[in-house]
């Protein structure tokens, strides 16, 4: 497990890539569901904010009170350029698309001002899913919840809908077409390869079976589209700055991460020319403090001071968005920061006194309460609002936080395959221990991110 596919690149081949993608997944979990199974160091402090202090109760409200005003959604710089902020205009804009076969099509795309991550969920199984779970060949085992047993699928049926506008209908060709001669690329942790895997599928269909492969490095993971010259890329960096739990071989939960708060180039040199960059970090992140390395991790330097949460987290952005500020050309690349995926650990959360985590759950949270607080660290993810919005680089923020906060019924959960190996029944009759409340079967919620990112994306002039 420790040395597949480190380092050569080769095509796709399923084995293999249950093989690496296990490894990489299999190395995700800081969550209690794995502690049993991974011998996890001082384990109380992985423990991502779930119970939660008072402090972070008034970030909530400060962030709800953001969400009320329609602000702090889409963060783009410079006036006129804003997009989906300010007054909502009821007309819907229009435009005449040249598809790739040269038929004439018309888009909707939300009215300007439309706060597209404000809304609800709606059962609508008849354009949802995208795609069908034993159709897209690249998804692995540790997201096939269908074939791995789950016995319900209405998970799968649920359309996000704004408040105040619809998304555009997702359009394969049209992304490939403003992808052509470009490369996009996640950076982050497993949730975003997570969603890097399930825009794969939504695309893939559209592009002939010998125009289009996966290969496989240390860090990255691309998937290549020939007809269009383009790629969508996966690059693990799960504190965006270096850390040691970076390398393959750390990535398994056994170690106990120290990050180097400034340090971004090493990884920054790989997302460089890339045309859409979309970041994310969350998942790792220890509460209440953060180790943070004194010295260089090249020199074996081992000397570490613990930095509160929250104080690490902004400076980690910072460096990033310094990075941003002296690598990236706005005029070529787009920007993404995707916020804080959720994770379902306590089902009194959404007030199932029978329920264990999130397994057995098979409906989103439908009675949207503001009060809703499954345990996401609110402090965290105003910082990355904060964060994006004062850098010169115009970021646009994918708030999927809230929205993903409902779906309680998308997680893996008991269906997963941690270390690339199914549960076993008794493993899936202790889902306190086993279920995997963190990542999300496919096709699912990741789905839905994509449509978000998509909106974006082809909105752009
Ligand atoms: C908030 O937390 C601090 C430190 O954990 C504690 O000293 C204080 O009593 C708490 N305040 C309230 C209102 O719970
Ligand atoms: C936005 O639309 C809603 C419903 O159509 C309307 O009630 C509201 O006044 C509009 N707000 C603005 C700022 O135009
Ligand atoms: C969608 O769901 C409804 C109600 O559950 C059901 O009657 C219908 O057959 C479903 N349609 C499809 C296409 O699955
Ligand atoms: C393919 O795309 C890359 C950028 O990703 C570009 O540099 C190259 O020129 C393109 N090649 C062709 C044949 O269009
Ligand atoms: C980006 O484009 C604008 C307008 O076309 C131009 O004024 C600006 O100099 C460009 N910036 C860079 C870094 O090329
Ligand atoms: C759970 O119950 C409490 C108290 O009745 C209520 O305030 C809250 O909105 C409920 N939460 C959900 C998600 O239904
Ligand atoms: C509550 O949890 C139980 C056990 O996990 C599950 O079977 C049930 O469907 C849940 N109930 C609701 C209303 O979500
Ligand atoms: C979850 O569902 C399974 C199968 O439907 C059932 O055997 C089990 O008792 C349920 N668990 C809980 C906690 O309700
Ligand atoms: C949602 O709330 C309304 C009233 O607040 C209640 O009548 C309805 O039963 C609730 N629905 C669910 C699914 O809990
Ligand atoms: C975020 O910015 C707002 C407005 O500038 C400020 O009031 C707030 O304290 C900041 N929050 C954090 C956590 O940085």
């Amino acid at each position: 497990m420790k040395h597949v596919g480190m380092t050569q690149r080769c095509n796709y081949s399923p084995i293999l890539t249950i093989v690496v993608f296990s490894t990489l997944f299999f190395g995700f979990f800081l969550y209690s569901e794995y502690r049993k199974r991974i011998p996890l160091p001082d384990f109380k402090h992985q423990k991502p904010f779930q119970e939660s202090s008072n402090t972070s109760n008034v970030e909530i409200q400060e962030t709800d009170k953001e969400h009320n005003d329609g602000k702090a959604k889409v963060e783009t710089k410079g006036g006129t350029e804003e997009k989906f902020q300010g007054s909502n205009d009821s007309n819907l804009i229009t435009a005449e698309e040249k598809k790739d076969d040269g038929d004439n099509k018309r888009i909707v795309f939300p009215q300007e001002g439309c706060d597209i991550f404000r809304g609800e969920w709606v059962f609508d199984n008849g354009t949802h899913p995208l795609y069908k779970e034993e159709e897209c060949e690249f998804l692995t085992e540790m997201v096939t919840c269908q074939k791995n047993g789950r016995p319900d699928s209405l998970y799968q049926k649920w359309r996000w809908q704004p408040r105040d506008c619809s998304l555009p209908k997702f359009d394969a060709k049209l992304l490939l077409g403003k992808l052509r001669g470009k490369r996009l690329m996640f950076v982050g942790d497993s949730i975003h390869f997570n969603q890097m895997l399930s825009l794969v599928c939504m695309v893939q269909s559209v592009i002939p079976p010998k125009k289009k492969s996966f290969s496989y490095a240390s860090y990255a993971t691309v998937f290549k589209m020939e007809e269009y010259n383009a790629t969508m890329e996966f690059y693990w960096a799960p504190f965006l700055v270096e850390s040691n739990v970076d390398p393959p071989t750390r990535r398994d939960g056994t170690v106990d991460p120290v990050i180097k708060l400034e340090s971004i180039s090493k990884h920054g040199d790989n997302w460089k020319n890339v045309d859409y960059l979309i970041f994310n970090t969350y998942i790792w992140w220890r509460y209440p403090t953060m180790k943070v390395l004194r010295g260089s991790f090249d020199d074996g330097v081992t000397d570490y001071v613990e930095i509160d949460q929250g104080i690490a987290y902004e400076r980690v952005l910072r460096s990033w968005g310094n990075w941003l500020e002296e690598n990236v050309d706005s005029n070529q690349t787009s920007v993404f920061f995707s916020s804080l995926a959720p994770s379902h650990m306590k089902s009194s959360a959404w007030n199932n006194t029978s329920g264990i985590k999130c397994s057995n759950e098979t409906t989103p949270i439908l009675n949207i309460s503001r009060s809703l607080y499954v345990g996401t660290n609110r402090l965290l993810f105003t910082i990355a609002v904060n964060v994006s919005r004062s850098l010169e680089v115009p970021v646009h923020f994918l708030d999927i936080t809230t929205l993903s906060e409902y779906r309680k019924d998308a997680h893996t959960s008991i269906y997963a395959a941690p270390g690339g190996k199914l549960l076993t029944q008794k493993q899936k009759s202790d889902p306190a221990t086993y279920a995997d409340c963190v990542h999300w079967c496919l096709p699912g919620l990741p789905d839905t991110w994509n449509e978000l990112l998509y909106t974006l994306i082809i909105s752009q002039t």
